[in-house]
């Protein structure tokens, strides 16, 4: 396999500083949406980085779910690695990857709970199956194999028969408050546009920073 040859231009267009926003989330929820309208494969997708107890680093997609109280929020188990690792560390780091529109935005903040009546709200609103998953997966703990875990998920199922479910304790949102939000557009000559916002006392501070 050649991974030299795989490369591209970005000739989209590029993002201005007239067509920055005071308030980065404006451009964050434009952005969004017309990754959204562009029918990207799972458009809200973003990539989640943390660090473990251990030291180590890891990342993992999550759907972005909204976004409230100046942060991103996302939904998850309270007792996955994440979980575990923001319970010891609660900064983490963003990365929505755009690629078809050669965009990418990055945050990083700090990351806390949302409350339980926001995560009662949106669990409630998940699919039925969405809502067993919850209950059955013991999320990132090893399992024999594939048979145990759709087992758990039938108990599951037995359990609530048809009627509410109701969300597990151990399950639930989070909101990362962006210290930091970056927005990249891909520009020709791999000049690339970059605007880098950072949250000061007296407001958003932003800057263009060399590609
Ligand atoms: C497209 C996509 C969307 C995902 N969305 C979520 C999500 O919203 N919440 C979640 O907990 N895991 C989601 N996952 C699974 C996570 O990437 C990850 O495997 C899981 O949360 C366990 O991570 P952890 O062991 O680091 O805690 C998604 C994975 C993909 C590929």
């Amino acid at each position: 396999m050649n991974y030299e040859e795989h490369r591209r231009n970005y000739v989209l267009g590029g993002l201005r500083r007239e067509n920055l926003t005071d308030d980065p989330f404006a451009l964050f929820e434009k952005w969004q949406a017309q990754a959204i309208a562009a029918e990207l494969k799972d458009p809200t997708a973003v990539s989640l980085a943390t660090q473990e107890p251990s030291g180590n680093l890891w990342q993992r997609i999550v759907l972005l779910k909204g976004l409230s109280e100046g942060g991103f929020v996302f939904f998850t188990n309270y007792e996955s690695n994440k979980a575990r690792a923001l319970a010891q560390d609660n900064r983490g780091a963003l990365l929505f990857p755009w690629h078809e529109l050669d965009r990418q935005v990055t945050a990083s903040g700090h990351l806390n709970k949302i409350g339980d009546d926001e995560s009662d709200r949106y669990f409630a609103s998940r699919p039925r199956a969405s809502q067993l998953g919850a209950w059955a997966s013991d999320q990132s703990r090893p399992i024999a194999n594939r048979e145990a875990l759709v087992s758990q998920y039938e108990s599951a199922e037995q359990r609530f028969g048809n009627g509410i479910i109701p969300r597990p304790a151990h399950w639930g949102g989070y909101r990362l408050v962006p210290e930091q939000i970056e927005f990249w557009q891909g520009g020709e000559h791999r000049l690339h546009d970059r605007f880098r916002y950072v949250h000061t006392p007296s407001g958003w501070v932003v800057n263009r920073l060399q590609p």
